[in-house]
């Protein structure tokens, strides 16, 4: 899978990235950081095809972002949102995990179910399976979010502050999850604050600085 980004300039009332030209490496582990309000969740939203009012290209496999159905995107790639609550419309983690199943996939076979379940065991929320969103902590909230993750490890994550909010023994489990997946070759933008911490995770680090994206050793 490629990520391209040829030229692109966007912002809301101020710009906050001006003529980016960035090629992401999808099969390694990048680490985006940059001072709050930078545009780090915007940079997730322009990839994830969720920002349509930019100039310049976003090309997912060579093709137009902005010219491809949400399905299409979700296909390649998933995004966990900082306040990963309204990923979809679902009021449990039950019926998130069989909504975004059900999008991607046509019939639920006995295997995805049973994935969902252990999922849900993984990011120890299982108890929580029937519980409404709305009251859970947000904690929960992001491991149900992680949960969803979990489904899909041959797509592209971007996981936007997915440690922040985190009990530690959490924060380990999703650590071993993030570096199975970089000796497996498959990839991920990550949005943290805590590069130290995880040295060892990130093959490739970004930084937002004076409205670019500029690679750590330029
Ligand atoms: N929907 C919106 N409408 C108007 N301005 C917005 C909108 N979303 C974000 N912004 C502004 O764009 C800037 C970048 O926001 P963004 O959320 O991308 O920052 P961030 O780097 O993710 O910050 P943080 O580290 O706090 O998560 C901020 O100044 C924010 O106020
Ligand atoms: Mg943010």
């Amino acid at each position: 899978m490629s990520l391209k980004i040829v030229d692109l300039s966007f912002g809301y009332d101020e710009l906050l990235f001006s003529n980016l030209d960035l090629e992401l490496e999808t099969n390694k582990i990048t680490l985006l950081q940059g001072d709050n309000g930078s545009g780090k969740t915007t940079f997730c939203r322009l990839l994830s095809g969720l920002e349509k009012n930019y100039s310049g290209q976003i090309l997912l496999d060579n093709i137009k972002i902005s010219e491809l159905k949400a399905k299409q995107i979700a296909e390649k790639l998933i995004y966990l949102k900082q306040e990963p609550i309204g990923n979809t419309v679902a009021a449990t983690p039950e019926e998130d995990l069989s909504i975004w199943q059900g999008i991607l996939e046509k019939n639920l076979s006995m295997k995805q179910q049973n994935e969902r379940m252990q999922a849900l065991e993984k990011m120890q929320i299982k108890e929580l399976i029937h519980s409404p969103f709305w009251e859970m902590s947000g904690g929960q909230v992001k491991r149900a979010g992680l949960a969803a993750m979990l489904l899909y490890p041959q797509k592209y994550w971007i996981l936007d502050e997915p440690f922040s909010g985190l009990h530690p023994e959490i924060v380990n489990i999703l650590l071993e999850i993030l570096l199975e997946r970089k000796n497996n070759g498959f990839g991920a933008l990550i949005i943290s604050h805590k590069q130290n911490i995880f040295d060892s995770l990130f093959d490739i680090t970004f930084r937002i600085e004076d409205r670019r994206i500029l690679k750590n050793e330029d």
